[in-house]
């Protein structure tokens, strides 16, 4: 249901003349998913979905600004973890070779699978999936699937951490770090410096969508990830969401929420030492 709402956005989003994505296989994700979910209307809804939806737009193109330089960088193997119905495998522009192993849950798959089935191919990466729980051994699947560990790679963390407990977060940037050579980057979209306060933040956007997003989350304290990724080495360079917004000509405020407001977006390259 998560990766739902952001498909939604992404649709919303990619509707805009001057939409900050672009993807052809948004909607029809919304449209095929049952039993289809009764929205709350009013101007609250109105207000706070159009704030989620322009805020996944931002986060959207962070990440794909992230997959074009690597890619110019030379990397072909690229690992989005929580994939979703991400679709970058097939809308974006990768170079002869690139493969982008997509990480999540078999069912997510199950119905991602199925619509794109049904939808016309794009230019496209080679696409792995790989159903594994990121809070277990997800290497071994994604190594099973193909992954190389020994060339430099791309690892896209958006949407993910909220729903990590804070020891399986850890584990997930101490895995990422062990498969990863120098000139692995990494992007990942961090709620911000304390968890404190999110149920509350949150409450105004749950009582328009009908859906308690605190309960999602976990709210276990942890570390900034992007200190984390200095602590292994890795250069790191962040930027406030509503910053990243601004350059890009939109504005982001408080409106359902105030998560979007606090985010931060991380990138990491791991230098040879
Ligand atoms: C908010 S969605 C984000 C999806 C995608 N990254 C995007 O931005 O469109 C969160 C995703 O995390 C996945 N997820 C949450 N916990 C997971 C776990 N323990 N193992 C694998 N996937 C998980 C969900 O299945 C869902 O697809």
């Amino acid at each position: 249901m998560t990766a739902l709402g952001v498909a939604a956005g992404r649709a919303i989003e990619s509707r805009r003349s001057d939409g900050l994505v672009d993807d052809p296989y948004a909607e029809a994700f919304v449209v095929a998913a049952t039993p289809r979910v009764r929205l709350p209307s009013g101007p609250n809804f109105e207000a706070a979905w159009t704030m989620q939806s322009t805020y996944i737009g931002v986060r959207s193109r962070f990440f794909d600004l992230f997959c074009a330089a690597a890619a110019a960088a030379g990397i072909t193997q690229v690992v989005i973890l929580a994939a979703g119905l991400d679709t970058r495998a097939l809308r974006l522009d990768w170079p002869a070779g690139s493969v982008v192993y997509e990480v999540d849950q078999a069912g997510v798959f199950e119905f991602k699978n199925g619509v794109l089935a049904g939808c016309r191919a794009g230019r496209s990466a080679h696409r792995v999936v790989v159903p594994a729980d990121l809070r277990e051994d997800w290497p071994t699947a994604l190594l099973a699937a193909g992954f190389d560990p020994a060339r430099p790679s791309a690892w896209l963390a958006e949407g993910l951490l909220p729903y990590l407990p804070a020891q399986a977060e850890a584990d997930l940037f101490d895995r990422v770090h062990q498969l990863s050579v120098p000139g692995s980057r990494m992007a990942v979209e961090h709620l911000g410096p304390s968890r404190a306060g999110t149920a509350e933040r949150s409450q105004p956007l749950s009582e328009v969508l009908g859906v308690d997003i605190a309960d999602l989350m976990y709210l276990d304290e942890r570390e900034d990830p992007g200190d984390r990724l200095r602590r292994y080495g890795w250069d790191v360079a962040r930027v406030q969401a509503s910053e990243f917004a601004q350059a890009n000509g939109r504005f982001l405020n408080d409106d359902g929420g105030g998560l979007p407001t606090r985010t931060v977006l991380i990138e990491a390259t791991l230098g040879s030492s």
